[in-house]
């Protein structure tokens, strides 16, 4: 009776070995095919994230050929969109990082008088001040600006900066007329890069200011037709970061 009941205890060791090592095996097959498909997924996710990199490329050498397109035409500006653009990434870096996390900020701020390619030449360059007339139509640019890239998928977050980059803080702006926080963030950062550039070039009517006077100008504006709190930014930035950008992008 003992060894018959010996007997059974071994046939059942014999076959919860058996049944372990089956287990084992299945086990380690689980494995390897977990470790084939977070293979395939790496390779996939690799492939995938440098199609987006050369999409991204595409999308900005596209931009840039549009934008150098509008500003060729303009001996004086040179590449006054590609200084506003960097000053502009320096400062929303800084305001409100969210916004730079895509290039569409970018793309905005490079972009922002698109609309002039349907202002004639004769107003464009008028070497006196405009008539009523001729500045209504130059205010138009903005509106024509964001018509254009509105249509175009990928530029869809640039139409904000596109369309209100003449919005002032105090609402007197165009084309809206919008007030303070109305105005989108993008746009409010632009502003200041853009004045920054324009009193930094040389112009037809004057040579170029300093940038401690461009900083006095700004500052005056503060409240009226820049966010304070931009400028508050724009002030907490040494002059070096933007006197590198002046110095690499003419
Ligand atoms: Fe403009």
């Amino acid at each position: 009776m003992a060894v018959q009941s010996e007997i059974g205890l071994i046939d059942e060791l014999v076959r919860l070995r058996a049944e372990l090592r089956r287990r084992e095996r299945e086990a380690a097959d689980k494995e390897l095919q977990l470790q084939r498909y977070a293979a395939d997924l790496r390779e996939t996710f690799k492939q995938e994230r440098s199609r987006a990199q050369e999409l991204r490329r595409s999308y900005m050498a596209t931009v840039r050929a549009l934008s150098n397109a509008v500003e060729a035409r303009d001996a004086y500006t040179g590449k006054h969109a590609e200084r506003v653009a960097a000053y502009g990434l320096v400062i929303a870096r800084k305001f409100a990082p969210e916004l730079t996390i895509t290039p569409e900020l970018e793309f905005g701020y490079l972009l922002h008088d698109v609309g002039k390619v349907a202002i004639p030449d004769a107003i464009l360059y008028k070497p006196s001040s405009l008539d009523d007339d001729e500045r209504a139509l130059m205010s138009r640019h903005p509106v024509i600006g964001a018509e254009i890239v509105s249509g175009i998928e990928f530029l869809a977050e640039a139409t904000e900066v596109v369309r209100s980059h003449h919005e002032r803080w105090d609402g007197t702006g165009y084309p809206d007329g919008l007030e303070g926080e109305d105005i989108p963030l993008a746009a409010r950062t632009f502003s200041v890069a853009d004045v920054l550039d324009a009193l930094t070039t040389d112009r037809p009517y004057r040579p170029a200011c300093s940038l401690g006077y461009a900083r006095a100008m700004i500052n005056s504006e503060s409240g009226t037709q820049f966010d304070p709190r931009v400028v508050e930014v724009f002030n907490s930035i040494d002059d070096e970061v933007f006197e590198r950008i002046a110095t690499e992008i003419r």
